[in-house]
């Protein structure tokens, strides 16, 4: 199949390829480094090797236990914050089916949205999967307690068990030890891979199946991604270059980066790529802020911002460019709302010209943009972008000078926060 194409002609007016080469050979040994095969991946890099992370034995456990949800359940409960659950969600809210329903908890500590959710569990067949990767995160723990206490009131302990999966940690975390003790299925959360890199694992791997999304064509995608990416020398492999020039732009002072696209499904993928940049990079008084943009809509918005405020943003944009999506605007005689010109065209292709038309605004006002052109939206692409962008940011990172996989900064407010509920 036809991989995603990364255009980089708009930004030449704002990075030369001299820069572009200079940028590639200071960074030589760090470059070469991050593409060299990893054999066994310690601590971090786990995420690479998509052959153990999503291996045979665990693709058929996650098919098994999806088809008896999908018997069974109407409501598929996913309980996880951050990496624990922007991956999965970013799947199912583009290509999700509608049975089981999905419902998200675990993911903030509003009383009303809590209340909300419970009272949509009332009187269906719900099943619960937690995510956590040593559960200790209070969103998702405190959260997996109240809804555990429904089930088991409703279902029996017995009950409750058949219908909770744990994803964590194998390494006696105590979601590992709740779960066996209460006797939940358990998937793993692997040792290796942290949790915004960890949507190709069971972590999101198992959710976006019971959604019916077909996870082997995500996995073919994302392992096509990394075979073009091995394959592909360092002056034209995408990866590289997509981590080369949002560093040289960060030094011309291009300091926020937006990912932007025309197609809403996608605004979900979008808080998993801002979680990705924004926790892997945000360090060391360093870092791209990046943002999204969901367009048109947000152009009657942030659009004015972009178009003429600080010139301080450059964009990537996501084309889809088969939308695989037909609607004619229908042909009226009258020109009574004065869109007569518009007769009988396609949505289509109204979205796709407003798309080349923002482009060549926005070009023209100082804003670099950068073209990621999806042949179509389905799992198999996404699982391209996955894999692309969890490389770029790997290298981009590195090129940056942090350590992409950690949080230290995520710790100040916990330590805060805990610090005043254990005071109470
Ligand atoms: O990427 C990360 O490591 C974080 O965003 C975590 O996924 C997030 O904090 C949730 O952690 P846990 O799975 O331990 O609850």
């Amino acid at each position: 199949m036809k991989p995603i194409q990364f255009k980089y002609s708009n930004i030449e007016k704002f990075v030369n390829q001299q820069e572009i080469d200079n940028k590639i050979s200071e960074n030589l040994h760090i470059l070469q480094a991050a593409l060299a095969p990893v054999q066994n991946p310690s601590e971090d890099l786990g995420w690479i090797g998509l052959d153990e992370i999503a291996n045979e034995d665990l693709l058929r456990q996650i098919e098994a236990k999806v088809k008896e949800i999908k018997e069974k359940a109407d409501i598929f409960l996913l309980i996880g914050v951050g990496g624990s659950n922007q991956g999965a969600r970013a799947v199912i809210k583009a290509l999700g089916g509608n049975k089981p329903e999905v419902l998200y908890a675990g993911n903030n500590l509003s009383p009303q949205y809590l209340n909300r959710i419970l009272s949509r569990l009332e009187g269906k067949s719900v099943y619960v999967n937690v995510i956590a990767k040593n559960f200790a995160t209070l969103e998702p723990g405190i959260t997996f307690r109240v809804i555990r206490n429904y089930m088991e009131k409703v279902y029996g302990e017995k009950g409750a068990a058949e219908r909770i999966i744990a994803t964590g940690s194998l390494n006696n975390s105590s979601l590992e030890v709740l779960g066996k003790q209460k006797g939940y299925k358990l998937f793993p959360f692997p040792l290796n891979v942290g949790g915004r890199f960890s949507v190709l694992t069971a972590v999101g791997l198992f959710p976006i199946a019971v959604a019916g999304v077909d996870i082997r064509q995500l996995i073919q995608g994302a392992k096509d991604m990394k075979s073009l990416i091995y394959d592909t020398p360092i002056a034209q492999n995408p990866a590289v270059l997509y981590g080369i020039i949002r560093n040289i732009l960060l030094e011309k002072g291009y300091s926020i980066e937006i990912l932007a696209f025309f197609e809403p499904l996608l605004e979900y993928f979008s808080k998993w790529w801002v979680q990705l940049f924004g926790e892997s990079e945000g360090k060391k008084g360093k870092g791209i802020f990046p943002t999204a943009c969901s367009l048109s809509e947000d152009l009657h918005s942030l659009g004015q911002y972009i178009q003429e405020g600080q010139r301080i943003l450059f964009e990537t944009f996501l084309n889809v460019e088969d939308p695989r999506a037909s609607l004619k605007i229908s042909v009226e005689q009258e020109d009574g709302d004065g869109f007569n010109y518009l007769n009988g065209k396609d949505f289509a292709f109204l979205n796709h010209v407003a798309y080349e038309a923002t482009v060549k605004a926005h070009v023209e006002g100082g804003v670099p943009c950068i073209i990621v052109d999806i042949p179509e939206l389905n799992s198999y692409y996404m699982g391209q972008l996955f894999y692309f962008f969890e490389y770029a940011c790997y290298i981009s990172g590195t090129v940056l000078g942090v350590d992409p996989f950690d949080q230290p900064g995520v710790e100040a407010y916990k330590t805060e926060m805990f610090k005043a509920l254990r005071e109470i």
